[in-house]
């Protein structure tokens, strides 16, 4: 069997799996959306970049309060000035289980949890990768990083969303957990990680009113956007999509149109573009400006 049919067999996996007969009813179905108007939000390094806008959009669909978190307290005052009634900015290294703690005990009326904050990876390039780093510590970091420390803040805020009534937790993903990018391999493996630890927490609450929702994200005008890319979408244009996509009861959503059309590629022909990413590996690898 190759790859292609490998791919294929597991797709129709489920389909094949499903009982003969459902055992669930329809007031248990899974049938859940979340309104934006009145939700309190708490998203992750919205200091700048795509958690930026979802601060924004949320404020202009008229969210009654926006924890805006950041590692860094700098921004407090900026993210402040957008609405100092409604924005409570908060510390958090997403990766500080103290800190987790602490915002969890502060946050209680939170009905919608924004896992944005992401780790790509060393600046030296050579320890993003299996073989040519110097040990595995960067890569334990960015897997720490961009898959359990959400799966930390998603199990620390799902018994509080419950207290109130339901809601969301969308986890921002990327494109580059369909395929291993690799000059960011392990950034690659810590958001294809983050996918199925997404999947997972969403069988999880099926029966229960939160949404769980996997953002493909990609394409977004940010730093962490390749050198030499030409984006029209803004942060403000992702968070917005990502509401609507919310307010429908979508489960996987592909703002703006990049990962979507790349993940029909990978379906159509695996190894074909596998062989396009290796070979651009090569001869002309993707780079993201320094980090500042
Ligand atoms: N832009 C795109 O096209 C694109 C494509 C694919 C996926 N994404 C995803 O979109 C999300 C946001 O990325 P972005 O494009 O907005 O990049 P960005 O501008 O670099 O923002 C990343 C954010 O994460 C924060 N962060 C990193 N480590 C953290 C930690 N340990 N604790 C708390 N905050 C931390 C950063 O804080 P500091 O400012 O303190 O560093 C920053 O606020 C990420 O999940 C990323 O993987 C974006």
């Amino acid at each position: 069997m190759n790859r292609r049919e490998i791919f294929a067999g597991t797709l129709a996996m489920p389909a094949m799996a499903q009982p003969q007969t459902s055992t669930v009813s329809p007031m248990t179905a899974p049938n859940k959306k979340a309104r934006a108007k009145d939700a309190v939000a708490l998203i992750t390094g919205s200091n700048r970049g795509v958690g930026r806008g979802f601060v924004e959009a949320l404020l202009a669909r008229g969210a009654r309060r926006v924890y805006a978190t950041s590692r860094n307290p700098k921004y407090f005052d900026e993210l402040r000035a957008l609405d100092p009634k409604r924005v409570v900015p908060l510390e958090l290294d997403v990766t500080n289980d103290a800190q987790r703690r602490a915002v969890a005990a502060e946050c209680k009326d939170v009905t919608w949890l924004i896992n944005n904050a992401a780790y790509p990876g060393s600046e030296t390039e050579t320890e993003r990768r299996f073989r040519s780093a110097s040990n595995l510590d960067d890569i334990k970091r960015s897997m720490d990083t961009n898959c359990w420390s959400p799966a930390e803040l998603a199990r620390l805020f799902i018994p509080i969303i419950l207290a109130n009534g339901g809601g969301m937790i969308a986890n921002i993903l990327s494109g580059g957990a369909l395929f291993c990018l690799p000059e960011f391999s392990s950034y690659s493996c810590s958001k294809a990680a983050e996918m199925m630890m997404t999947a997972g927490l969403r069988a999880e609450t099926d029966r229960e009113p939160i949404l769980v929702v996997s953002v493909f994200t990609g394409g977004v005008q940010t730093r962490a956007l390749p050198v030499g890319a030409t984006v029209s979408h803004t942060p403000l244009d992702h968070a917005n999509e990502v509401i609507d996509g919310v307010e429908q009861g979508k489960t996987t959503l592909f703002p703006a149109t990049g990962p979507v059309t790349m993940r029909d590629r990978i379906c159509q022909d695996p190894e074909g573009f596998e062989r396009r990413v290796i070979d651009r590996f090569y001869t002309s690898p993707v780079r993201i400006a320094p980090y500042e």
